[in-house]
């Protein structure tokens, strides 16, 4: 990923406004090291530039919370700024390629999008966890008319596949880098045909990280309409039956489960590839959705039309994680921005499937940097709690 390693240099050369096609937002400082953080604004993305100091050597990298897809927007701010400041660059694997800008934007979908886009096609299909999008990518080729929705969590997958979009010329798909568990529930009910889970990794030892959950379940059946199916494949002997018990629980009221072993698909994925060469088993479980679902209603509101900075705010709150009946909040690390605003990277919402953000507080209010939390009950249960804690 784009960055730069540095001679040590004055940060008051970090001047707000135009540095090259990168704006500067503003700068702050890490108040629990020597660290800094600058927001900066490019092509109406807004993002993070992380400045971490050692002893003789700068690091200028890119924050993860709030990295954009387009990966050339980072590498675009990163080398502005060091041009901008004639930076003393003594490592980079910094390399523009103008065309990757370019098709990131088409195809690329952000979970802000959701809250009023329109679905433009016959069908839709889901993939969560595409991986190297060899499924993906067949399936939007063979289906011309239907859309898929590929949601990945690993950037690097989610580009390649960008790429792959591009050159096979498909208008059909829809990247979201996003964790698919979160952006689920931003999809209108009854609206899809299919949602594919192919090989998801199993999490052994971290069972919260698992997809299937159920509330993953109910969420797929939320958005399938009747006679849609939620297709789980997997190599896993121990996750086959995870998700057998989770899809035939005992609070699950009526469900419609099928089960293969070792049926072969029309595609091999890059992961299937490598059990068949194992000779392993596949299962597939299929659950079908068997009635309509109530109109999903995303009318929360995660202003901050009551705070206001105050000085001796950070002393006040809580550095530890707050823990709250099916929810917590856990302010990680503050950013004074001059006197009169502060940065805040924290985590919060459902235990198993949390939202990290940061918050810009300044005298006029605060707002989410970069985008807004996905519009849940546990996430607008956790933002209330957040607000309690900004108007100590
Ligand atoms: C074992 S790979 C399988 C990839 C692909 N489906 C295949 O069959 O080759 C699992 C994929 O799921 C992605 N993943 C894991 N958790 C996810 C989540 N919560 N949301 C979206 N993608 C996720 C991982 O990044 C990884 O690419």
């Amino acid at each position: 990923m784009p960055h730069i390693t540095v001679k040590p240099f004055d940060t008051s050369a970090l001047t707000e406004g135009k540095h090259g096609q990168t704006t500067l937002l503003f700068k702050s400082q890490d108040l629990s090291s020597t660290d800094e953080m600058i927001g900066v604004e490019i092509e109406e993305e807004k993002f993070l530039l992380h400045i971490k100091k050692a002893k003789s050597t700068w690091l200028l990298k890119y924050d993860k919370v709030t990295r954009p897809l387009k990966v050339n927007l980072v590498k675009q701010a990163i080398s502005d700024i060091s041009a901008s400041l004639e930076l003393e660059v003594l490592n980079s694997n910094i390399n523009i390629h103008k065309a990757k800008v370019m098709l990131a934007g088409i195809y690329e979908k952000s979970i802000g999008d959701f809250v009023d886009i329109t679905f433009p096609f016959e069908s839709v299909a889901i993939e969560v966890g595409f991986g190297s999008g060899k499924h993906l990518l067949y399936q939007a080729q063979k289906n011309p008319n239907r859309l898929f929705i590929g949601i990945e969590i690993h950037t690097p997958s989610a580009q390649q596949v960008l790429r792959q979009i591009e050159l096979q010329g498909l208008t059909n798909i829809w990247v979201v880098n996003y964790d698919a568990r979160l952006l689920l529930e931003m999809i209108p009910s009854n609206l899809c045909h299919q949602i594919f889970v192919h090989f998801p990794v199993p999490w052994d030892k971290k069972p919260h990280r698992r997809v299937i959950s159920k509330a993953f379940l109910e969420e797929s059946m939320r958005v399938l309409d009747v006679g849609g199916k939620l297709e789980l494949r997997t190599d896993s002997h121990k996750y086959f039956w995870y998700a057998l018990d989770t899809f035939l629980g005992e609070d699950i009221a009526k469900t419609a489960v099928e089960i293969r072993k070792n049926k072969a698909l029309e595609i091999t994925s890059k992961y299937e590839a490598r059990w068949l060469r194992q000779e392993k088993d596949i299962y597939d479980v299929y659950v079908t959705a068997t009635e309509q679902s109530a109109e999903r209603i995303l009318d929360f509101d995660f202003s901050f039309n009551t705070t206001e900075y105050k000085e001796g705010l950070v002393e006040k709150m809580a550095k530890k994680p707050l823990l709250f009946e099916g929810f917590f909040v856990h302010f990680e690390q503050f950013y004074q921005v001059d006197n009169d605003a502060i940065l805040i990277k924290l985590a919060f919402g459902s235990f198993d499937r949390p939202e990290h953000k940061y918050i810009w507080v300044d005298k006029n209010g605060g707002y989410y940097f970069g985008s807004s939390p996905v519009k849940t009950v546990t996430n607008h249960m956790a933002h209330l709690k957040i607000k309690e804690c900004l108007n100590v």
